[in-house]
């Protein structure tokens, strides 16, 4: 009975919302969604499989992966959209040219499609292999919820995806316009403990801060002399990347060293160091670098930003292929 009211109730909301449901207690994705719906197929091993042969063969997934979900999310939510092809698709806006991943995605599902054919969305296998190459990299490994299905409309005009310099207020307005409160993307945030930015992204700080001429006042300087050796001012600050963690002996790990970093003023982009700077953030921060359960945290905002704006039950589709509508 009380489940019945439940999901009465989480009917109700996702009305409310115009068909799109918001995260929460209220999102309508449940673990195990997939069991019985495949014979005996293990639909969540059968990506798992596919995620650990391309992470052998290049830890940097698990950046890409991580990268992917949160662009996927944050545009009409988690919808696949990011994977369509098309002219003017998500995947061809600027904010989007760096994505890397989809490989991955289609080879997991055609995997699935061999032996469960129509049945599992690729909305659904971004957020299982992303859990995967989190936890092969490292972090902890969070249980994930499925259901998605998949969405149909996908335009580069509709993907705005926050700016690099954004600062920690909007930032937080952002992530809250998507259920997300300011912990849950302070721990997000947290995925830059592995990956790259290309100096593009931060060359603003080393030369012209702000366009004050100067460099960004609050950069560690031992850090600055090394990012001013790796991008230089007239150089085509399009190809040379830096890892987004600084401590070398853990950038390619899933772990809490990235706060450790921002708080000794070693963030390369401006939001990583502004998150550490700013008075409503920095507690959190404070709390995580010193060994509150990141794995924990950032597992569960994982969770919740995989429950962003969903399309369940008959709303969307299971595409046949990732990278087209059926
Ligand atoms: C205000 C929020 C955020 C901003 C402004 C931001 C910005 C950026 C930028 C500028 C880059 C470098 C891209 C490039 O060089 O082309 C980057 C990389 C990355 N971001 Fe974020 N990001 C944000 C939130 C997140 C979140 C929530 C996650 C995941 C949970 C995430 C995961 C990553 C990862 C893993 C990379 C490295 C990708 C790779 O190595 O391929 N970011 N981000």
């Amino acid at each position: 009975m009380a489940k019945l009211i439940i999901m009465a109730l989480a009917f109700l909301v996702c009305a409310a919302s115009r068909g799109r449901c918001e995260e929460g207690g209220t999102s309508p994705l449940q673990v195990g969604f997939y069991d019985g719906k495949c014979a005996d197929v293990d639909v969540e091993a059968a990506v798992g499989a596919v995620v650990a042969s391309f992470y052998d063969r290049d830890p940097t997934v698990a950046a890409a992966l991580l990268r992917l979900q949160f662009h996927d999310c944050f545009i009409h939510g988690c919808d696949a959209s990011i994977l369509l092809d098309g002219p003017d698709s998500e995947k061809t806006s600027p904010a989007n040219r760096r994505v890397r991943g989809y490989d991955l995605i289609e080879a997991a599902k055609s995997s699935v499609e061999a032996v469960c054919p129509g049945v599992v969305s690729c909305a659904d296998i971004i957020v299982m292999a992303t859990r995967d190459a989190v936890s092969l990299g490292g972090g902890g490994r969070y249980t994930v919820q499925t259901g998605r299905r998949d969405g149909t409309i996908s335009f580069a005009s509709d993907v705005n995806m926050p700016a690099s310099s954004i600062s920690v207020s909007d930032s937080i307005k952002v992530f809250g316009e998507k259920g997300l409160s300011p912990t849950d993307m302070v721990y997000l945030l947290g995925g830059h403990t592995i990956g790259v930015a290309r100096c593009s992204t931060f060359q603003d700080r080393l030369y012209n801060f702000q366009n004050t001429g100067e460099p960004d006042p609050t950069m560690d300087s031992t850090l600055r002399d090394t990012l001013l050796a790796r991008c230089p001012q007239d150089s085509d600050s399009d190809e040379n990347t830096v890892d987004l963690d600084q401590n070398a002996s853990s950038s390619s790990t899933v772990d809490n060293s990235y706060y450790q970093q921002i708080l000794s003023n070693r963030g390369i982009l401006q939001i990583d160091q502004e998150l550490a700077l700013d008075q409503w953030t920095r507690p959190t921060v404070d709390a995580i670098a010193q060994g509150l359960d990141f794995n924990m945290g950032f597992g569960q905002a994982m969770i919740k930003l995989g429950a962003v704006q969903v399309l369940t039950g008959e709303q969307g589709e299971v595409r046949q292929f990732c990278n087209r509508n059926n």
